[in-house]
């Protein structure tokens, strides 16, 4: 039976959590299958917000399953303070959240490696929260996997492995035995927290898959922070794409029925790195304010810039999108004309497709048309015959360009605000 994965194709933040809060009372499971608490997803649920990180949005909507997937890193303490934030706002995760053992574990001096890479002239703009670093000891084959983290001896043991292994750089930052004493701060406690939590959630899925129920996959991030084909290296170290789904929970990739890319009406963008269509100036201010454009995780502004059809057609191309939800369109009111990239030039030659080389994508220029804008509080429509005229035709305009049906336009942040076009054929 189907699995939907809801993919960012853009460069994360696109209003994933918004959009998997929405399907989430059609599914039985809600998966995260990449990333770790880098991501930030707020979501407004029953008037109240919430911003998740590391927890998959459907903890939200009662009687869905969630699971943190194989594929991510997974920070105890983040973890528990996150079930624990939760729980006293009264969304209780015991039964209802899964761990994968095979999950790997972020330490603290993941996070020490991360802030002193970033604040050592090697810096990406990356969250600070060791994510990148974790990844690297995975495949390096040195990872702590939960179901080590669970076996104290193991885990004793890989720590010591690991901190020798790293030992240069490391003490740089503190003596080894300090570092060493962080790790085993509270790890009873944080061990106790996440123990019940834990299981083979590859298997707790396929016994899902074969019930015939329906799985929701969520990305993190998005198809240009991707590992392999976003802009590297000004990108995330796992791979956000639709094929991660399948290797981030351990599902067969058949059992992929369909991909919802989510993307704003515009473009926005955290970290440091190409971003051909970014805009200046008070356009951007605009957007950024009346968009709220700053960081769930981290609090900073986010760049901002026209929809860049160039890298939304690469984000199709290698998700296998088959719909799309385009979100925000409420904070593109007021615009006119609206800019829409459809190609680049560089080296004075039209550029069609997203380029590999980074060089081009810093210096690729874009070529813009430009779209009748559209005014007035669009947040109360919920039919899209209701939308101003202008309106739908942006929306369609992108349809027709990107050859992709859109069918859902979000025009606020709650669940309410949301324009379904055919809710039935998302699931594929
Ligand atoms: P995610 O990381 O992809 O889940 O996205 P974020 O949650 O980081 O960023 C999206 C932001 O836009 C959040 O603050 C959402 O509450 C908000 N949002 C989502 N959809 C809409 C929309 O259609 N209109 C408006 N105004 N805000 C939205
Ligand atoms: P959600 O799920 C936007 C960016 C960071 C940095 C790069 C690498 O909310 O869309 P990392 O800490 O992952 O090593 O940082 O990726 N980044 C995100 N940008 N949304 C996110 O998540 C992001 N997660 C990471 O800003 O440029
Ligand atoms: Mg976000």
């Amino acid at each position: 039976m189907p699995a939907l994965v809801v993919v960012g194709a853009q460069w994360g933040d696109e209003g994933k959590g918004k959009i998997v809060h929405c399907l989430a009372e059609e599914a039985d499971c809600v998966v995260r299958y990449q990333g770790g608490n880098n991501a930030g997803h707020t979501v407004v649920s029953g008037g109240k917000t919430f911003a998740l990180h590391l927890i998959p949005s459907g903890i939200l909507v009662r009687r869905a399953h969630n699971v943190i997937g194989n594929g991510l890193v997974l920070s105890p303490r983040s973890f528990m303070e996150e079930v624990s934030a939760l729980n006293k706002r009264g969304i209780r995760s015991k039964g209802r959240l899964h761990v994968s053992l095979m999950a790997h574990v972020i330490l603290p001096y993941h996070i020490m490696l991360d802030i002193l890479r970033e604040d050592g002239g090697r810096g990406l703009g990356t969250t600070r929260r060791g994510i990148g670093p974790c990844y690297e000891d995975k495949v390096a084959r040195i990872g702590v996997r939960v179901c080590d983290y669970l076996e104290p001896d193991t885990f004793k043991a890989l720590v010591d492995q690991n901190l020798r292994i790293r030992a240069a750089e490391l003490s740089r930052m503190k003596p080894l035995s300090a570092i060493r004493e962080e790790v085993f701060a509270d790890y009873a406690r944080l061990r106790g927290f996440l123990a019940p939590f834990c299981r083979d959630t590859s298997v707790f899925l396929a016994e899902h898959l074969a019930k015939g129920r329906r799985l929701l996959m969520e990305s993190a991030q998005g198809a240009m922070l991707d590992l392999d084909f976003g802009t590297y290296p000004f990108v995330t170290s796992s791979n956000p794409i639709a094929g991660g789904a399948a290797v981030g929970a351990g599902i067969a990739p058949s059992a992929i029925r369909g991909v919802l890319g989510v993307t704003k009406a515009y473009t926005t963008r955290v970290g440091l790195g190409p971003f051909p269509t970014e805009m200046e100036g008070r356009m951007a201010s605009r957007l950024r304010e009346i968009g709220h454009e700053y960081g769930t995780t981290t609090g900073r502004p986010r760049r901002i810039g026209w929809l860049d059809l160039v890298q939304l057609r690469a984000a199709a191309r290698t998700s296998g999108i088959t719909s799309l939800a385009i979100t925000k369109l409420d904070t593109l009111s007021g615009t006119d004309p609206i800019k829409v990239c459809v190609a680049y030039r560089y080296k004075g030659k039209r550029v069609e497709e997203f380029p590999a080389s980074r060089r081009a994508q810093m210096e690729c220029e874009p070529i813009y048309e430009n779209i009748p804008g559209f005014a007035g509080d669009i947040q109360s429509v919920r039919r899209f015959a209701d939308l101003p005229v202008r309106a739908r035709r942006y929306v369609l305009e992108v349809e027709k360009r990107l050859k992709l049906p859109v069918a859902i336009v979000s025009v606020g942040k709650s669940r309410e605000e949301t324009i379904y076009r055919d809710r039935r054929s998302v699931w594929g």
